[in-house]
């Protein structure tokens, strides 16, 4: 099952390692927000989402992060909260997230704001979403309100969370809203978010040309279900490109490359990239039984979304991005997984943490690790379940927390700067 995914040898981290967790926004704090999960939530189509008390409870989570030895929070900022009708923002709301990002510097943590993570406001979603000829002007707008609103506060910034997996799920399947399920709208989606991407840069940059901006995607390791059928390989690397390689290859030449159409060019997204944030969780087998989960051993470890572990996928992830993009510095911006037993938490992060090593010594310039996530949070359709992704647990009815054993592991490697594997269960 783990022996072979787990270093038998010690994993050094520099002081200047960036250790990290990651969240969102809507995740975290749940509420009844006029945002369009809410109201999705409220026509029983997904879970409703409390939140897990993140709201009211920021500082002292970031305390609790602090004491665990971690220096960055990602989180994110939700639009509807801030915008919650077209045009006019709500100083209250701008008030709380330059709280929150005060109150992560006071902990000793350097916030990372993301401006967009898979949640719409109501009335955006009314007029037809991003897709709609305002769409984009309207995200610049609220990216350019929240920006100067919340800049000095922050000076780390991601435009918006995986891209391509937003593409993929609203646009090309359908799962997540806004629910299309259509070729066409994937790829002018796939050019929405580039346009979205380097608009957004611009504003940041402008603000202070010393902010640093990272994207976030995460990286997709697909396999062919049968590598002996040609047409199910191919169909496999042409679901790679779209997925892995458009967005790299438009940041590396200011060009996109949309499947089946003609190449377009984009203005100000030629290196609109301080640093590659690559999330990573499991690799994606496709063909002829549909989507599933992947592993190249017989017997993988199993997680409670019924996921195998693949921790290799993670390592050629970090290569393939940083041949594409050389010299632009790489962070992982989300890893962990879905777990009720600390001892598969803790296997899974040592696991993934090896694989980033072997990536750096093949040459990958991987220079931090965030974890998703600090306390377990609303997992999209899965809601509050055992697919708990906290280092840190939550009492629903008190709202106290409680800190995991991963917890405990990962504050003896950031303090020992050093992972070894007699540490291991
Ligand atoms: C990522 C999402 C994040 C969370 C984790 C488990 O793909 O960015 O919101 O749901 O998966």
């Amino acid at each position: 099952m783990w022996e072979s995914l787990l270093p038998d040898e010690p994993i050094p981290f520099a002081p200047d390692f960036v250790w990290g967790v990651a969240s969102s926004a809507f995740q975290a704090e749940g509420g009844d927000v006029p945002n369009d999960w809410v109201d999705q939530a409220r026509r029983g189509e997904v879970p409703p989402n409390p939140g897990n008390g993140f709201f009211e409870r920021y500082a002292e989570d970031f305390r609790l992060l602090a004491q665990l030895g971690f220096r960055h929070y990602r989180l994110s900022v939700e639009w509807s909260r801030v915008e919650p009708e077209r045009g006019r923002f709500d100083p209250k709301a701008l008030d709380h997230y330059r709280s929150v990002c005060d109150a992560a510097n006071e902990a000793g943590l350097t916030p990372w704001v993301n401006l967009f993570h898979f949640t719409h406001p109501r009335w955006l979603v009314a007029r037809g979403g991003l897709l709609a000829a305002s769409g984009q002007g309207d995200f610049l707008r609220y990216a350019e309100h929240t920006v100067s609103a919340l800049a000095p506060h922050a000076t780390h910034w991601h435009s918006q969370n995986e891209s391509m997996v937003y593409v993929l799920l609203g646009y090309l399947t359908g799962e997540f809203p806004p629910e299309i399920a259509d070729g066409d709208a994937a790829a002018a989606m796939t050019e929405t978010v580039a346009r979205l991407h380097a608009g957004t840069y611009g504003i940041v940059k402008a603000a202070d040309s010393r902010n640093t901006v990272a994207t976030i995607e995460v990286y997709i390791d697909y396999h062919a279900e049968d590598p002996d059928d040609p047409e199910n390989v191919e169909g496999v690397a042409s679901l790679d490109r779209w997925y892995n390689a458009t967005l790299l290859e438009g940041l590396g030449s200011g060009v996109l490359p949309l499947p089946g159409r003609d190449p377009v060019e984009i203005p100000g997204l030629q290196g609109a990239l301080d640093v590659y944030g690559l999330n990573y969780y499991n690799a994606t087998r496709v063909g002829p039984s549909g989507i599933g989960h992947w592993s190249d051993q017989p017997d993988p470890p199993i997680d409670a979304m019924g996921r195998a572990v693949h921790p290799a996928g993670l390592e050629q992830g970090l290569l393939r991005v940083a041949d594409a993009l050389p010299g632009v510095p790489l962070l992982v911006t989300e890893n962990g997984c879905p777990t009720t037993d600390e001892d598969f938490r803790i296997r899974y992060i040592a696991a993934h943490l090896w694989a980033l090593e072997r990536a750096r010594r093949a040459g990958a310039p991987v220079g931090g690790w965030f974890h998703w996530t600090a306390v377990d949070n609303y997992e999209w359709k899965h809601g509050y379940s055992d697919a708990r992704f906290g280092l840190i647990g939550f009492d629903p009815t008190t709202g106290e927390r409680t800190p995991r054993r991963a917890a405990e592991f990962l504050r003896r490697v950031i303090s020992d700067g050093e992972l070894r594997p007699e540490h291991l269960p």
